[in-house]
């Protein structure tokens, strides 16, 4: 299948990943409600067409955090990206690289910070969770510097992981020891594309950044043991600070969904937030984030730069943020899919794809900037 679009790289990624993989990139925690309301909030709303604007000339490139970028998108971080195809991550980054987007290495990812570096020299942004080994955070802060990462995008919405019931019936989460192992062999056996691609070529398949604490424990299992006993539930607004005073750089936030902790995360001096629920992969009938926005924009608008995720599949999608008040949007599950399918090449088509669909939804609004889209643009 050739892809058109973002849904045809899902089908492509679903035939070419082991099923444990794609349900891990693919799902949401519980019923998959707030998984559902992303994309059917951002389908919901109507753009207004406009015509005989003169929109011969449309600038979509966008200054975030004192960088300009060809786009108003980044990528986002997303953890284990390196299983999807070979040293995933790499390949995003380079493919980010190459249309001026931003990239955002996950924590828990496959290549570390200094092999991303190394293969991919344009500074990139880097996602950390609150972990409860501050030394260690410490460490991969140090790490974020030396690697000259132009952003930290620091999770807030994970304190503890949601249950995602895919993930235990596919095997990834849950079943432990040989158990889990063999049904993820079975898995990835049906997948000889993969197999060969990342299960032989793409070692190792540890993650990258945690490996040094986790020793010779580094099977998928122990990672995912690790998340559970690391990750800090105790934190608060006023950790905030020690992030801050370990990291001078630009701090965003990542996972705000309502207006009282957007103020919060003003006073706490975020220069960023992205106003999220983590692509419906954490609290279950939380609003989509296309909800969230306009409250969030109409609270802290002025006083901070709104980028916001869940639900992307498209340029239309983009514009719609960004009325809605965003003015950079994350694209997640959409440059996975076509990691998966199409490597590096997918994910530079699906940095094409938004850029030419984002044209077509300004042209036909009768915006020439992004400063031009607004909420008059939609039509409600
Ligand atoms: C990690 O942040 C995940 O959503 O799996």
């Amino acid at each position: 299948m050739i892809a058109a679009s973002i849904s045809d790289y899902r089908a492509l990624a679903r035939r070419r990943l082991p099923k444990f993989l794609f349900e891990y990139v693919d799902g949401g925690s519980f019923d998959e409600v707030t998984l559902r309301r992303n994309r059917e909030d951002l389908q919901r709303i109507a753009l207004r067409q406009r015509v005989l604007n003169d929109v011969s000339q449309i600038d979509v490139s966008q200054t975030l955090f004192g960088q300009k970028w060809s786009l108003p998108v980044a990528l986002a971080p997303i953890g284990l990206a390196g299983m999807m195809a070979r040293r995933g991550e790499i390949q995003a980054a380079r493919a980010a690289e190459a249309r001026a987007v931003p990239f955002t290495l996950s924590t828990v990812s496959v290549c570390s910070l200094g092999e991303v570096r190394a293969q991919a020299p344009r500074p990139f942004w880097f996602q950390l969770y609150m972990i409860r080994d501050r030394a260690f955070m410490r460490d991969l802060l140090q790490k974020a510097r030396e690697a000259e990462c132009s952003a930290l995008v620091f999770t807030v919405d994970m304190p503890v992981p949601g249950s995602r019931y895919r993930d235990y019936r596919s095997g990834l989460a849950g079943a432990s020891g040989v158990a889990g192992a063999t049904r993820r062999f079975m898995q990835a056996a049906r997948r000889p594309a993969w197999a060969w691609d990342v299960g032989l070529l793409g070692a190792p398949h540890k993650l990258g950044n945690v490996a040094p604490v986790l020793g010779s424990k580094s099977g998928l299992e122990d990672f995912f043991r690790w998340m559970r006993q690391n990750f800090d539930p105790s934190v608060t607004w006023r950790d905030l600070d020690w992030v801050r005073q370990e990291w001078s750089g630009p701090l965003v936030l990542k996972g705000v969904l309502d207006a009282d902790d957007a103020r919060s995360a003003v006073s706490a001096g975020a220069d960023g937030i992205v106003v999220s629920n983590h692509g419906g992969r954490q609290l279950d009938g939380a609003i989509s984030s296309a909800a969230a926005l306009p409250r969030i924009a109409e609270a802290v608008g002025d006083r901070t730069t709104i980028l916001a995720d869940g639900g992307v599949h498209s340029g239309l999608d983009v514009v719609r943020l960004m009325a809605l008040g965003a003015s950079g949007v994350l694209l997640g599950r959409a440059w996975v899919y076509a990691l998966a399918a199409r490597g590096q090449g997918g994910v530079a088509h699906v940095l094409e794809l938004i850029e030419a669909e984002m044209r077509v939804a300004m042209a036909l609004t009768g915006t020439r900037t992004l400063a031009d889209i607004s909420e008059d643009i939609l039509d409600d």
